[in-house]
């Protein structure tokens, strides 16, 4: 892993690191042994977990262009950004709509300071170190009220973040009152009811989680994830496996589901 400002500490080293252990799942560099051991130790439980995080980049690919695109989405809050990798939010968005502002949130140092170094300088991207659990504290910072007006429709973003949190639909709440009208919510989520062997390999793998640097949270039911859009219209095809979320061929995610995703739009007059 290169150099940062933000380059852990020897004991953070050690402990396994969310961030890193989906760069390996991704086949980056950007991890440390404990990374890779914890990433591994997931991929004995559930070897297809790989894919499916490829099948989230690719959702958050396509979930992006559509916002930038027909949905005419120039302001994006993407919370829970991770080390930033080809087809990231801001690149995405920029590509589609040239004139748009992202704010990328993590609660990592490492991944900010990677964020910082290789996002474009434009003055169109802003980096902002936060946990989801206080939003408030995201909504108020100086980097995002400066580029963000939450007076127009913005997109907040949740890409596989929220199975981190123990009282996610508090935090979706917190910005759902801060968000305009015709604005957009989109996530995936980890669910564990439909995974291949079971319950099995879902406990085990939230115990390896549990030993990471963001221990908390739960796998979600498929209500429950849906109840996070309550005070949104989900657009179509609705909340799906992440594969299925549009997708650009025949894919064939039916009965394997470790994240769903969808996409919600704030109604003009709730
Ligand atoms: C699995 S990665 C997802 C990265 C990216 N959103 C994607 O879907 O490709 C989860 C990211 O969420 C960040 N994260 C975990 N808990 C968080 C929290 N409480 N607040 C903010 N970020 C958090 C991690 O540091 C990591 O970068």
């Amino acid at each position: 892993m290169a150099a940062a400002s933000g380059t852990p500490s020897a004991s953070a080293a050690g402990t396994p690191n969310t961030a890193r252990m989906y760069d390996y799942y991704l086949g980056g560099k950007d991890n440390y042994a404990a990374d890779r051991e914890a990433a591994e130790q997931v991929l004995a439980n559930a070897p297809e977990i790989r894919r499916v995080a490829m099948e989230n980049r690719a959702f958050l690919g396509r979930v992006v262009g559509f916002l930038a695109g027909e949905a005419g989405i120039q302001q994006f809050i993407d919370i829970g950004t991770g080390l930033p990798t080809r087809g990231n939010v801001p690149e995405i968005a920029l590509a589609a709509a040239p004139g748009a502002q992202v704010v990328c949130v993590d609660h990592d140092p490492v991944v900010c300071a990677h964020a910082r170094a290789l996002l474009p300088g434009t003055g169109n991207v802003e980096v902002v170190e936060a946990a989801m659990e206080d939003p408030g504290a995201i909504l108020g910072n100086p980097a995002v009220t400066g580029l963000i007006d939450f007076s127009r429709p913005a997109a907040v973003l949740f890409f596989s973040v929220l199975h981190f949190a123990d009282d996610a639909s508090r935090i979706v709440r917190a910005f759902r009152e801060a968000m305009a009208p015709g604005s957009y919510l989109a996530l995936s989520h980890g669910v564990a009811e439909q995974v291949p062997g079971g319950s099995g390999p879902a406990s085990q793998v939230r115990q390896i989680y549990g030993r990471s640097d963001s221990p908390r949270g739960a796998f979600r039911t498929r209500a429950e994830v849906l109840a996070l859009f309550d005070g949104f219209e989900l657009v179509t095809p609705g909340l799906v496996p992440v594969a299925d979320w549009r997708p650009s061929r025949a894919t064939s995610a039916a009965g394997r589901t470790w994240l769903l995703g969808g996409v919600g739009r704030k109604p003009d007059r709730p």
